[in-house]
């Protein structure tokens, strides 16, 4: 999950400036709720996966997770139907290696220093801490598209980024484009984090930031990206 945590202080009072008492925030592709945690009032966070939005619709409704070990991340992995949705969620994304969808069991290692890291640990205490302020999010598992938007919201869309490896055949991003055209002009207060858009899109932040994807989406170690934030404007071109 491309993980908008570091800009999020930077991106979010640019966002939220204008926006009215009770006016909606919506996030079409929330992931990993690093935005979405961090805003209050009416908000919805919908995404496409389904054991993602099910874990977090658990978490908010109170369910507190456990350490599992490396024998039952490889049961959860190979039998995914036997377990409850949420859970096949928990584990898949976050007693995985980098967060990656069963991308490997993250357990206890040691480092470098001789000091012992307990990912799970960690995984568990950062999410109750995200949890603690989701109190009241609408959580969603559509395609974006098929989103209801309350009249007037205010849009965040983080998509997967155009060129990565991860998505890059099943996300159609013109399509993606005429969408924010589209709900821009019913009167949404749409932004998009991406690294490039079409002209008519205004850049509104950027920011250079180390990244393990380059701009062009090809892995590269840690190459230098610009994050940009950028806004429908069709006086632009
Ligand atoms: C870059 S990540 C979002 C990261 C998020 N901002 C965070 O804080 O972790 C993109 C997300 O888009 C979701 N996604 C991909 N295609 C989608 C679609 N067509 N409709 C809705 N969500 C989609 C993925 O499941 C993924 O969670």
């Amino acid at each position: 999950m491309g993980s908008k945590a570091r800009f999020t202080k930077e991106i979010l009072p640019i966002i939220l400036k204008d926006r009215k008492p009770g006016q909606w925030y919506v996030e079409p592709f929330a992931g990993g709720m690093n935005a979405i945690c961090e805003v209050q009032g009416n908000r919805i966070a919908n995404d496409i996966h389904y054991h993602l939005i099910q874990m977090w619709r658990e978490l908010v409704g109170g369910w507190i997770p456990k350490k599992i070990t490396k024998e039952e991340y490889s049961e959860v992995r190979t039998d995914q139907s036997k377990y409850p949705a949420y859970f096949v969620g928990w584990v898949g994304f976050n007693c995985s290696y980098s967060g990656k969808w069963f991308g490997g069991f993250a357990g206890e290692t040691k480092t470098k220093i001789g000091t012992v890291r307990d990912y799970q640990a960690e995984a568990i205490k950062n999410v109750l801490k995200q949890v603690s302020k989701m109190k009241g999010v609408i959580f969603q598992n559509k395609p974006y598209y098929e989103l209801e938007l309350p009249p007037n919201s205010i849009v965040y869309c983080d998509p997967p980024y155009d060129g990565t490896t991860k998505y890059a055949n099943d996300f159609d991003h013109n399509r993606f484009w005429n969408w924010v055209r589209n709900i821009s002009k019913q009167g949404h207060t749409v932004f998009v984090s991406e690294y490039n858009a079409p002209a008519d899109f205004e850049c509104v932040w950027q920011k250079e930031a180390k990244s393990s994807l380059s701009a062009n989406g090809k892995i590269g170690g840690n190459k230098l990206s610009v994050e940009k934030l950028f806004k429908f404007s069709p006086t632009n071109v």
